[in-house]
């Protein structure tokens, strides 16, 4: 069958991973997606490292604008971050009738009810699995799982970095800023770490999983957000004392009236399993009325634990673009035009 044609946005960190990925595993991956999916278009301003990374395999730009003008491209994967250029090059994709995968949760959380609303009058798919909490797949747990269930709310420490940071900060005795360089150079931080640190990847990736639990709007601006930047040593070691570690964690929760959505850091009793998530390890707890509480564990940054997540959206993007038009919407977190705002 005719491949599916892939056009990759950014080959750093992640977009290395999905090449890599896709190129080892492609006869199971094509099975399971039904056609071949091939990377045939990479834009990355290094060319140098785009060489590097795809033996020269594939066409190279420094123009992510060619590719998502290229009818000769099926899917787009945005991989480039940040919402400004990263914006404009997936309206534009949508615009011209392609299908987007994108790891970029701050888009997404700032600029998501635009972009899904744009996707379904255009009926392209947009997909996002690797947003939030990298390799688990919370989202398709989340969207298809727990279909069937009310969600209450859900909690989870999904910022790698500044799990690392705490968890390091207390087992080895380490310095903040120590610590973060060290989460730097393994590849989990933002470009910008305030974004770790602060808390706002966490709120961003919070905002995308109430929007899927809840049915409502992407509501970033709404949330309550701290990070743990005003934490001390002391403050871990105090917990540790009392029978409590200390974690960041991104909640939502729904209200009788609205949706609470917030980050912070918090004490969990150590006995608890959360309480035990270590490193750069992500876990998202869902509490819901059918199925009760269930865990979510894995790898929430690196390389190829969040391609593993693009590729699934590829997979998923593929078999639904060989779908009938019409079963498209459930990429999308919400009916944009029928939701009913909830404040939070
Ligand atoms: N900076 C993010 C983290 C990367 O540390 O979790 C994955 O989204």
């Amino acid at each position: 069958m005719k491949a599916i044609n892939v056009g990759l946005l950014g080959i750093g960190t992640v977009g290395g991973g999905t090449y890599t990925v896709l190129k080892r595993n492609a006869e199971e991956i094509s099975r399971r997606a039904g056609r071949p999916i091939r990377i045939t278009m990479v834009a990355d301003k290094n060319l140098e490292l785009a060489r590097s990374v795809t033996g020269g395999e594939v066409a190279l730009t420094d123009d992510a604008f060619a590719v998502v003008s290229n009818p000769e491209i099926d899917i787009v994967v945005e991989l480039i971050g940040g919402y400004g250029i990263a914006r404009e090059l997936v309206m534009k994709a949508i615009e011209n009738g392609k299908h987007v995968v994108t790891a970029n949760k701050a888009l997404l959380a700032v600029h998501g009810n635009e972009i899904f609303s744009a996707a379904q009058k255009k009926g392209v798919m947009v997909a996002f699995e690797a947003a939030v909490a990298g390799g688990i797949p919370i989202i398709k747990a989340l969207r298809e799982g727990l279909t069937a269930n009310r969600i209450e709310w859900l909690a989870g420490i999904i910022n790698g970095t500044t799990n690392f940071i705490l968890s390091e900060m207390r087992d080895k005795g380490l310095p903040f800023a120590e610590v973060l360089k060290e989460a730097q150079a393994l590849g989990y931080a933002e470009a910008d770490p305030t974004f770790d640190i602060e808390g706002v990847d966490a709120a961003h990736k919070a905002t995308i999983m109430s929007a899927i639990a809840f049915g409502i709007p992407m509501q970033f601006d709404k949330a309550y957000v701290e990070g743990i930047s005003k934490l001390d040593a002391v403050d871990i070691a105090y917990a540790e004392q009392l029978g409590y570690r200390i974690k960041l964690l991104g909640i939502a929760r729904k209200r009788d009236s609205g949706v609470e959505l917030r980050v912070h850091p918090t004490l969990i009793p150590a006995k608890r399993l959360i309480a035990n998530v270590e490193g750069a390890m992500n876990a998202v707890l869902v509490q819901a009325d059918a199925v009760g509480a269930t865990l979510y564990y894995g790898k929430g940054a690196g390389a190829e634990p969040t391609a593993s997540a693009v590729i699934a959206d590829l997979v998923d993007v593929t078999r639904l673009h060989t779908a009938d038009p019409e079963h498209r919407v459930p990429h999308l977190a919400f009916q944009p035009d029928q939701v009913q705002a909830l404040p939070v």
